[in-house]
C-alpha cells in the first residue's frame, strides 16, 4: 500500500536497527484517514473469503481492525491482555510470548462471540516473530471457528513470523513489508521481485 509506505518513510523512526517507531499514525496518535484506507485494502483483499468476524488484539490492532470490520460489515472482537471486571463468562485463553518485551502474557476472548460457523479475519499492527498472530489463531481455533485470513499492517519480513504463518497454511496479507531496518533506514521488500 503506497500511502502507508510513504508515511513510514516520512514519519517512521528506526530504533536500534530493528524496531520501527510509528507513533505518529499507528501506535499512539492515530490517523483515521490512513486507517480507513487500510481497512479498505484489507476488505478488498478478503472480500471473497466469506468473513463473518474480525479478530484483533489490544491495543494497536483495534483501529485498523475496526475499519476493516466497518467495510466488510462484520463485528470486530479484540483479545484482551488483562482480565476485566465484567469478563467473567467462559473464556478462551492462550499464552503469548513477546520477544520484544521479553514477557509471556495470558490473553482472553469470550467464548460467546465466536462459533464454529465463523470465518475469521485476524488483523494486527505488526508481524515480527509471529507470536501474537499465532496466539490469535489458537484462540479462534479453540472456538471451532476458521481462520480465513490474516491481515497485517506492517510486516518485518526480516524476522521469522511470516514463515511460521505460511508453514501453517494461513493466508497472510501485509500492507507494507519491510526487508531491512539496517543503518536506521527503512527498505521495503521489492514486491515486483518476489
Ligand atoms: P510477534 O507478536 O510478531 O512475535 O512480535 P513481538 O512479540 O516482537 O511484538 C510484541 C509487541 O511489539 C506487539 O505489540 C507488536 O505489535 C510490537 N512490535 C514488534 N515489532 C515492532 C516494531 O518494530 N515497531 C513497533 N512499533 N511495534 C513492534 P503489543 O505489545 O501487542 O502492543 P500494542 O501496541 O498493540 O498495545
Ligand atoms: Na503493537
Ligand atoms: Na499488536
Amino acid at each position: 500500500m503506497e500511502l502507508l509506505k510513504q508515511r513510514i518513510q516520512e514519519q517512521g523512526k528506526v530504533l536500534d536497527g530493528h524496531v520501527l517507531k510509528v507513533d505518529r499514525f499507528l501506535n499512539h496518535q492515530i490517523d483515521p484517514n490512513l486507517m480507513k484506507e487500510m481497512g479498505q485494502a484489507f476488505a478488498d483483499k478478503f472480500k471473497e473469503a466469506g468473513i463473518t468476524k474480525v479478530v484483533t488484539i489490544e491495543s494497536s490492532g483495534i483501529a485498523p481492525a475496526v475499519m476493516a470490520g466497518l467495510i466488510l460489515d462484520v463485528p470486530v472482537i479484540f483479545a484482551r491482555k488483562k482480565q476485566s471486571l465484567t469478563l467473567k463468562e467462559d473464556l478462551l485463553t492462550t499464552e503469548i510470548t513477546s520477544y520484544t518485551k521479553q514477557e509471556t502474557k495470558e490473553v482472553y476472548l469470550s467464548k460467546k462471540f465466536l462459533s464454529k460457523e465463523d470465518r475469521v479475519l485476524i488483523i494486527d499492527d505488526f508481524l515480527a516473530k509471529g507470536e501474537a498472530a499465532l496466539g490469535l489463531c489458537r484462540l479462534v481455533e479453540q472456538s471451532g471457528a476458521k481462520v480465513a485470513g490474516i491481515g497485517i499492517v506492517i510486516e518485518k519480513a526480516f524476522q521469522n513470523g511470516r514463515k511460521k504463518l505460511d508453514e501453517k497454511g494461513y493466508h497472510v496479507y501485509s500492507l507494507a513489508r519491510i526487508a531491512s531496518l539496517e543503518n536506521n533506514a527503512v527498505t521495503f521488500v521489492d514486491e515486483a521481485a518476489c
